[in-house]
C-alpha cells in the first residue's frame, strides 16, 4: 500500500462521522417550523409527505377544525405508521395550524 493510499483512508475515516453528523443536524433543523412561514410553504415541506400535495390522504376536510388543529398541534397516534406528528412543540402556533387546515381544504376541494 503507498502512502497516498493511507492517507486518504485515514482522511475518510476521520471525515465520515463528521458528515454523518452533518446530516443528522440538519434533518433535526428541518423539521422546525419558522415562524414566519406560511402555510403554503409549511404545507410542502412538512406535511406534504404524508399527506400528499392535495391533501387527499389522512385528511377528511368535513371534520372540525377544532378537531384538526389539535391534530397539528398535539398530534395523533393511529394503529400502524405513519403518525401524525405533534407540531406544537416544533414551533407551530394554534393560528397557523388554523391556517394550514384552511389551506388544506383549498388543496383538497380546488375552487377552479
Ligand atoms: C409522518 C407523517 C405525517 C406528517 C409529516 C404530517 N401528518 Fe398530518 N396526519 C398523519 C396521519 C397518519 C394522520 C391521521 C391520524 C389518524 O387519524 O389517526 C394525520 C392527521 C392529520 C390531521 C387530522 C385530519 C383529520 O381529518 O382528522 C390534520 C389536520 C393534519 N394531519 C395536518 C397536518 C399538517 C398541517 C402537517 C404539517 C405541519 C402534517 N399533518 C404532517 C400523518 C402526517
Amino acid at each position: 500500500m503507498n502512502s497516498n493510499r493511507i492517507k486518504f483512508f485515514a482522511i475518510a475515516i476521520i471525515t465520515l462521522p463528521l458528515f454523518v453528523l452533518l446530516m443528522i443536524n440538519t434533518n433535526t433543523t428541518r423539521t422546525y417550523a419558522r415562524v414566519d412561514d406560511d402555510a403554503a410553504t409549511v404545507y410542502k415541506t412538512k406535511c406534504q409527505a404524508c399527506h400528499s400535495p392535495k391533501a387527499e390522504k389522512f385528511f377528511d376536510p368535513a371534520k372540525p377544525q377544532e378537531e384538526q388543529v389539535t391534530a397539528i398541534l398535539k398530534g395523533k397516534k393511529s394503529e400502524k405508521p405513519p403518525y401524525m406528528p405533534a407540531f406544537e412543540e416544533k414551533g407551530i402556533t394554534a393560528d397557523q395550524a388554523k391556517a394550514l387546515v384552511d389551506y388544506m381544504k383549498t388543496l383538497k376541494t380546488p375552487s377552479n
